[in-house]
C-alpha cells in the first residue's frame, strides 16, 4: 500500500460527468457513505465538471433529489455533505474549461494554503477519453506541486478502447500524460467482496491447491445473467453487444483469478502480473474456431430499442468454450456465458470436478462434485459433493458444504464496490484496478470473436424470448 501517510490530507475530488448516469447509480452513494464512515479527507471538495447550464446551487438541488428518491442513509447529513460540492461548467472537449478549472483550485489551494491531493474521475463516454486526458494535461491540472507534495490521480471506466489497437493506442496516451501510479482503471468487479475473496478462498486453502489443474478439473464457467434488457442504453449497448460490455472485461477477470498461479507475494504488482499472465495463455482462435466453440443470440424486440440500429446484429447473448494454453489447464473447457433478458439475475463462477478414477462406487448418473462460487444475487460459496445414504445399501446422494456471506456476516456491514475503489484511489492502492497488461490480453482473445461475428452478420445470430431465456446448453 502507498502514499497512506496522504490519506488524510486535504483533497479535492473533480468527477467529469457529474449530471451522468454513473454518478447517479454509483459514485455519489460511495462518496456519501465514505462521508458518513469518516473515512473521506478532513478537508475535501468535490467539483462536478459537466455541460449543463448550472450554478453550485443547481447541481446540489439536483443530488438532493437523487439522494433523497434513492434514500441514502442519515437525510440529516445529506445537506452537510452537499455543501462540498461545486460545479464547473463546460464542454469536456475544450481546453477554456480546463484553465477555468485549474484556477478554481488554485484559488482554493491558496484559500487553504496547502498544495491539495487532487483526483480527476472520468465518469464520461470512453470516446471523450483522448480528448479529456489530453486537456487535462495540458491546463496542467494533473501536474503534482512536487513529488512528495499533492498528488494528482485519474480514474478512467471500462471499456478501454474498443478493439486492441484503440486499446493500445490509449494506453499509449496515458503512459506519455501521467505516470502509472497516477491511473486508475476501473473494472468493478474486482472491487465486488466475494472477488476480492477469491485469491483467499484459492491460495489460503490448502486442500484445493493439489485439485486446482485438468487432472481434477473437467470445467470452469463463468456466467453473468441479467433479467433487464438494455433499457436506456441501446446507443451504448448496440455499439459494443454483450461481449464487449462485460465478457470482455468483467468475466475475463473472473476467469483469470481462477486461472491464475499463486503470486509471490500480495502485492498488486504480483497480484496483477498473475492475472495477465493466466490472461495471456488463453488459445487465440481462428475465424473456424470461433464457429465450433461460440454462439451468440439477440433477444426479440432488441431492435425496437430506443438508440439500436433496425438491423441490428449485435449480440444480447453469447456463450463461449475457450481453452487456456497454460500445460496446467489445457483441455480443460473455459465456459463463458452471458446474455440480457435471462430467466435470472445470477453472476457466478462454477467449477466442475472429474469424477474419480476408482470405479468403487456407482456414481455415473450423480452429479461430479462442482464449487459454486456464487458472486449475484448474494454471496455464497458451496461444493456439492457425495456421501452415503444411511442403510444396508451403498447408495451415494450429492450434498451440499455451503458458506453463505450474509448469513455467516450478518451483523457486519458489507462495502459496495465503488466505496472500496474510492476508498483505494484515496488510499493509493491500485490492487482493485485493471492494469494494462490484463487489458491488452483481454483483448487479444477478444477481437477473433468480434471480427468473426460482424463477418457472419445476422448469419447464426439466434432470436431468444426475453423473459424466460436459459441459454443454450
Ligand atoms: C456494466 C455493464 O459494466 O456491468 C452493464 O455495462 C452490466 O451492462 C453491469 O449490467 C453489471 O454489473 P453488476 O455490478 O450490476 O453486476
Amino acid at each position: 500500500m502507498k502514499n497512506t501517510h496522504t490519506f488524510s490530507l486535504p483533497t479535492i475530488f473533480v468527477i467529469f460527468g457529474i449530471t451522468g448516469d454513473l454518478v447517479k447509480k454509483k459514485i455519489l452513494k460511495s462518496l456519501y457513505d465514505l462521508y458518513l464512515k469518516q473515512l473521506l479527507p478532513e478537508k475535501f471538495l468535490i467539483y462536478g465538471f459537466s455541460r449543463r447550464r448550472y450554478d453550485d446551487e443547481q447541481l446540489r438541488a439536483y443530488l438532493l433529489e437523487i439522494m433523497n428518491r434513492r434514500i441514502f442513509k442519515e437525510p440529516k447529513q445529506y445537506n452537510a455533505f452537499l455543501s462540498h460540492i461545486h460545479y464547473v461548467q463546460g464542454n469536456f472537449l475544450t481546453i477554456s474549461a480546463y484553465e477555468d478549472l485549474a484556477l478554481k483550485l488554485g484559488r482554493v489551494d491558496k484559500d487553504w494554503t496547502f498544495c491539495s491531493n487532487k483526483l480527476f474521475y472520468l465518469a464520461v463516454p470512453p470516446v471523450v477519453y483522448p480528448q479529456l486526458i489530453n486537456n487535462l494535461h495540458l491546463s496542467g491540472l494533473t501536474k503534482p506541486c512536487s513529488p512528495e507534495e499533492g498528488w494528482t490521480r485519474v480514474i478512467l471506466e471500462k471499456p478501454f478502447g474498443t478493439d486492441f489497437e484503440s486499446a493500445k493506442a490509449l494506453d499509449m496516451q496515458l503512459a506519455k500524460l501521467f505516470k502509472e501510479e497516477q491511473i486508475y482503471r476501473v473494472d468493478h468487479y474486482l472491487a465486488k467482496e466475494t472477488v476480492r475473496n477469491i485469491l483467499a478462498f484459492r491460495f489460503g486453502n490448502s486442500f484445493l491447491q493439489p485439485a486446482w489443474n485438468k487432472h481434477y478439473i473437467h470445467s470452469i464457467s463463468v456466467r453473468l445473467y441479467e433479467k433487464d434488457l438494455v433499457g436506456s442504453r441501446g446507443g451504448f449497448y448496440d455499439k459494443v453487444g454483450a461481449l464487449r460490455d462485460v465478457g470482455q472485461n468483467h468475466m475475463l477477470q473472473l476467469l483469470a483469478f481462477f486461472l491464475m498461479d499463486q503470486p509471490k507475494t500480495f502485492t498488486p504488482e504480483e497480484i496483477k502480473k498473475e492475472r495477465s499472465k493466466a490472461l495471456s495463455s488463453l488459445k487465440l482462435f481462428s475465424a473456424q474456431e470461433v464457429k465450433d466453440n461460440a454462439f451468440r443470440g439477440q433477444y426479440d424486440g432488441y431492435t425496437n430499442e430506443d438508440g439500436v440500429a433496425a438491423h441490428s446484429t449485435i449480440e444480447t447473448y453469447f456463450k463461449i468454450r475457450a481453452y487456456s494454453t497454460c500445460p496446467d489447464f489445457v483441455g480443460v473447457p473455459l465456459i463463458l456465458e452471458s446474455g440480457k433478458g435471462m430467466h435470472q439475475n445470477r453472476t457466478e463462477v462454477v467449477v466442475e470436478f472429474k469424477r474419480p478414477s476408482s470405479n468403487l462406487f456407482d456414481v455415473d448418473k450423480q452429479q461430479n462434485n462442482t464449487l459454486h462460487y456464487l458472486i449475484k444475487p448474494h454471496e455464497k460459496i458451496s461444493l456439492d459433493f457425495l456421501a452415503k445414504r444411511p442403510g444396508f445399501s451403498y447408495m451415494l446422494d450429492s450434498h451440499e458444504l455451503s458458506f453463505d456471506y450474509h448469513e455467516r456476516h450478518r451483523h457486519e456491514e458489507f462495502v459496495d464496490d465503488y466505496e472500496a475503489l474510492l476508498y483505494d484511489i484515496i488510499r493509493g492502492d491500485q490492487t482493485l484496478f485493471v492494469s494494462t497488461g490484463e487489458i491488452l490480453n483481454q483483448w487479444k482473445f477478444i477481437e477473433p470473436f468480434v471480427e468473426t461475428w460482424n463477418k457472419m452478420g445476422i448469419k447464426d445470430l439466434q432470436k431468444y424470448l426475453p423473459g424466460n431465456f436459459e441459454g443454450i446448453e
